[in-house]
């Protein structure tokens, strides 16, 4: 039988074609997935990331809420034009504590991986409040209603317990000091801010919606957006992995 011949077989044959369809495309998987399970980790560790403290993560779950992610992504491409925007290209590890990720698949607004420390507080309180305010073309909703809803933060130990089940490296300590540390960053308390770093290394404590009275929805969400993207410092980061 010539090759021609026997490639009949399959041409001629849809269910022989698909069996074949299926052996290739498997040969294509394995290889791909099967070193996987011989490494140990994935995602290599880089100096300076820690969980989110009991505040910013509270944040974080106000911005999944809203939706935020449906505009907004948070992955910096390793691509000239991303780097040039957006500041170093993410890295696996800075998304390591995240349950879920929120890389995000649409760019409606701009990548927020390094917003963090971009805009002062007042910036994102009026940006949240009325986009339009700060940015006059801006096609961002509003979230006004924000600044004037009590955080509801009864939950967020019992929430760190489990991101701890998840591998999110929460102490004991840090699950039964909580609510203490969650007051003490949105609050103008310099003891318990000193007590929150020692746990937390770079946590930014201060009173974030410009109302020292209540610690608002929209305390915790900004937050949330003054750390992305800060933990990790790309001096030294750059120096030891010898890029760029
Ligand atoms: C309908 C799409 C949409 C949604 C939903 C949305 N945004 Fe935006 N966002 C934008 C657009 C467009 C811009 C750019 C214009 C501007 O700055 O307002 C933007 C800009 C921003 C910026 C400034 C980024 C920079 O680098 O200048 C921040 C911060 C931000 N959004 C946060 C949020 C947060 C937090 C939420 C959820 C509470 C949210 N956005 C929801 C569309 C959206």
């Amino acid at each position: 039988m010539s090759v021609w011949a026997k490639h009949q077989i399959f041409e001629k044959n849809s269910i022989v074609l698909l069996i074949g369809i299926l052996i290739v495309v498997a040969i294509g998987g394995l290889v791909e997935i099967v070193p996987l399970f011989y490494l140990k980790s994935t995602i290599e560790k880089v100096e300076g990331m820690r969980p989110y403290t009991p505040l910013e993560l509270a944040g974080r779950n106000i911005y999944v809420r809203e939706g935020c992610y449906n505009c907004h992504s948070q992955m910096i491409r390793p691509l000239r034009d991303e780097v040039e925007r957006y500041g170093h290209y993410s890295l696996a590890a800075e998304s390591m504590y995240d349950h879920p990720f929120q890389w995000g698949s649409k760019r409606t607004g701009p990548d927020l991986a390094r917003v963090g420390g971009k805009y002062s507080d007042e910036w994102q309180r009026a940006h949240l409040n009325n986009p339009r305010s700060v940015v006059p073309g801006s096609i961002m909703p509003g979230y006004p209603f924000l600044a004037k809803t009590p955080l509801d933060s009864q939950h967020i130990g019992q929430m760190m317990k489990v991101l701890a089940l998840e591998g999110v490296p929460y102490t004991p300590e840090m699950i039964e000091k909580a609510q203490t540390d969650l007051i003490a960053q949105a609050n103008v308390d310099d003891a318990g801010a000193a007590d929150l770093v020692k746990r937390y290394p770079k946590a930014l404590a201060r009173d974030f919606d410009g109302n020292p009275g209540t610690i608002s929805e929209m305390d915790a969400l900004i937050a949330y957006l003054q750390m992305l993207g800060t933990l990790v410092d790309f001096k030294t980061y750059d120096k030891k992995a010898n890029v760029r």
